[in-house]
């Protein structure tokens, strides 16, 4: 079997033997997944696309040496006897190169469309986000899972649909994978993330704004560092919504993102500081503008910021990768375990062996553990003899909730992804009220503790007080600090508390 004269050619050469054995690799590939059922993200990766992108490279490679070589031809460099242009199909060379070339590009076509359906499919899989590059993305992934989200795929909020966003998102992917094969991605990855696509696009496919938002019941625990892990309790009734359905979102905590009302700002990089805050009331055309006197933006940030549409993610931006503060997980820890919290200053020495960053899993894994038990052997060394069984199992507890909720080696824990929702170690809602944003006519942005939830019960699991469901009671602090809790925000002071 004979085939056109140009082919004979090193770069056609070349492509023959990367598409033959391209296709030798692929076929080996779908039958393991497809025959023997393996499943596995590496075999995903060649076989969706490492190895068709070489297919293709083949496949180039051939006619591009066929048509350099014609055009040397051309060119007379070599005479040729060769009718270059003219199909001959009595000549048997020709009609086989042209059988050759229709089957193979047959195939070549309907392999692309299916690969390129199976390669788009597996690069919006988890298994394609969380696990390939697991070094980077264990943080978000394991918060993940441990998420309301769960069931929602990463693509679904971080690429949503449409093919623009969808190359756009592949195109930075491209970047990071070339960054992360350097080891020169940033640790801990920057957030907020820039790009990320409007919530209007993302969340409201599943949570619409006009959909009515009944107010919840919140009931959090907490375990003071003293000898008895004293028991403090809190109910609060959050007004999520507005007080009656058919209000629609005229007040309560959605209001923000009422569709009548637009709420935009101005913040630093990382969103944590606001500086102005501006509302239009788009049924009316009013706007009003609120200023924090004695906060001014440095200059050179000043020039920098850009007004930011409230949505969604200002107040959810952990819906899904949730870093929780020692206090928190230890704090959920003991309210589920009886015998932890059963256990003398166990929350007292937990906190202190956590305070510290650490920088490697290792180095975590067993410094957590020599402090606490240090800390029973020194101060308390007969209550260390009498219950070290149960103290050491406590400590296996705790250091499971440290390694879902801190990554040394990404550098990623609750203070580098501070979560926007609440007020207590970061300054979350805080950050706009505060009774310090003012409006020309002297109005604030109220930090009124009655505002956005009201406290149905509060107290020590033995002597808590109740108020009825539509009632309220003043925040009495878990620990005596006088009126300190009205002046300062309530962050000054916790997210100093263990560090
Ligand atoms: C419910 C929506 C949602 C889902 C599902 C989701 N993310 Fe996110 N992700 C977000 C939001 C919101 C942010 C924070 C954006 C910000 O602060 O700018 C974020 C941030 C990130 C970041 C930046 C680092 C950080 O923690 O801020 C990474 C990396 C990330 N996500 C990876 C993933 C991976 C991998 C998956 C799937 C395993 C996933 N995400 C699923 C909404 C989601
Ligand atoms: C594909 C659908 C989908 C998308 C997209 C989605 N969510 Fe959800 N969301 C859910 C489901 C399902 C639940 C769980 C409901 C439940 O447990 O009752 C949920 C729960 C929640 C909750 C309640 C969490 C809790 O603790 O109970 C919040 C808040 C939330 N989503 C915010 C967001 C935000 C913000 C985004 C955009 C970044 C988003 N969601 C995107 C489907 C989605
Ligand atoms: C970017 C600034 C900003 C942030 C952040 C912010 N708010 Fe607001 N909020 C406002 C403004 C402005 C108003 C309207 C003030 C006014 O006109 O009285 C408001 C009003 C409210 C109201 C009263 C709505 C009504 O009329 O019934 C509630 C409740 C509320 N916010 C809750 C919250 C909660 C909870 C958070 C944090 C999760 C939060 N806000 C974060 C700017 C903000
Ligand atoms: C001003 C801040 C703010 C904004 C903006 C905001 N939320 Fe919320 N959202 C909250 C707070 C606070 C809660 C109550 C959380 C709690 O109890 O801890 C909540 C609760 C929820 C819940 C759970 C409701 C339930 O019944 O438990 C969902 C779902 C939700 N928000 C979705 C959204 C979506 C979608 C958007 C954007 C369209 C949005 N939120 C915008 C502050 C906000
Ligand atoms: C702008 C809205 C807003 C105002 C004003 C506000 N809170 Fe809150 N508060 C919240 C939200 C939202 C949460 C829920 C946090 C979460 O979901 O983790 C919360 C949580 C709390 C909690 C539980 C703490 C935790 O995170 O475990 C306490 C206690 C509390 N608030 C007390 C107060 C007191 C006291 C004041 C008055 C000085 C006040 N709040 C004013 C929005 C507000
Ligand atoms: C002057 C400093 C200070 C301020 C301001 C402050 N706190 Fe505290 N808070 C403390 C100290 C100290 C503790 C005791 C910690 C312990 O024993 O574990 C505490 C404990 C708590 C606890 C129990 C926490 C736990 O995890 O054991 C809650 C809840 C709490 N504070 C809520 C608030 C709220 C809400 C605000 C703001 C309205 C606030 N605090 C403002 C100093 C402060």
């Amino acid at each position: 079997m004979k085939l056109p004269r140009s082919f004979y050619n090193y770069i056609s050469y070349l492509g023959t033997i990367i598409a033959f054995i391209a296709w030798i690799t692929l076929i080996f590939f779908i039958a393991q997944i497809y025959v023997f059922r393996i499943e596995n993200v590496y075999f995903d990766l060649y076989t969706f696309i490492v190895t068709p992108a070489f297919l293709v490279l083949g496949h180039v490679l051939i006619p591009l040496g066929m048509y350099l070589k014609r055009k040397k031809l051309k060119k007379g460099i070599q005479v040729s006897d060769e009718k270059l242009f003219v199909l001959n199909l009595r000549d048997s060379r020709t009609r086989n190169a042209i059988m050759i070339f229709s089957v193979v590009t047959v195939f070549f076509v309907i392999s692309t469309v299916v690969g390129s359906y199976k390669a788009f499919h597996y690069t919006e899989s988890i298994e394609f986000c969380g696990k390939l590059c697991h070094k980077v993305m264990m943080p978000e992934y394991i918060a993940y899972q441990n998420s309301p989200h769960a069931r929602v795929t990463c693509a679904e909020c971080h690429v949503g649909e449409g093919a623009d966003f969808y190359v756009k998102s592949k195109m930075s992917g491209m970047r990071q994978v070339w960054k992360y094969n350097l080891g020169t991605y940033p640790r801990p990855i920057p957030t907020p993330i820039e790009n990320l696509r409007p919530a209007r696009e993302t969340c409201e496919k599943c949570h619409w704004p006009q959909k009515f938002y009944t107010n919840a019941l919140r009931k959090e625990k907490y375990f003071l560092a003293d000898s008895a892990n004293t028991e403090w309790n809190i109910l609060l009734n959050m007004k999520i919504g507005s007080s009656h359905q058919s209000l629609g979102l005229s007040g309560g905590i959605h209001w923000h993102i009422n569709p009548d009302v637009q709420i935009d700002y101005k913040a630093n990089n990382k969103r944590d500081t606001i500086y102005w805050v501006r509302i239009k009331d788009k049924k009316t055309g009013t706007e009003t503008i609120y200023k924090d006197d004695e906060l001014v933006a440095k200059p050179e940030l000043a020039a920098k910021m850009e007004e930011r549409g409230m949505d969604c993610m200002d107040c959810h931006n952990r819906p899904s990768h949730e870093f929780r503060s020692p206090s928190k997980y230890v704090n959920e820890l003991m309210a589920g375990q009886n015998k932890i919290a059963a256990i003398p200053w166990f929350k007292s020495a937990a906190m202190e062996a956590l305070k510290l960053p650490y920088n490697t899993t290792d180095s975590a894994k067993t410094e957590i553990k020599n402090k606490i038990v240090a800390f029973y052997q020194e101060k308390y060394p007969d209550l260390y003899k009498k219950s070290n069984k149960e103290i050491l199992l406590a400590i296996n507890d705790v250091e499971d909730e440290y390694f879902k909720n801190a990554f040394p080696e990404m550098k990623v824990n609750y203070s580098a992804y501070p979560r926007h929702i609440g007020h207590l170690e970061t300054n979350g809602c805080f950050r706009c009220h505060n009774n310090k944003f003012k409006s020309p006519s002297g109005k604030v942005i109220s930090k009124d503790c009655n505002l956005c939830h009201t406290i149905v019960a509060q107290g020590k699991s033995d002597s808590i007080k109740y108020v009825g469901i539509n009632g309220t009671m003043t925040f009495v602090h878990p620990i005596d600090i006088g009126d300190a809790w009205k002046e300062t925000n309530c962050m000054e002071c916790h997210n100093k508390l263990y560090q």
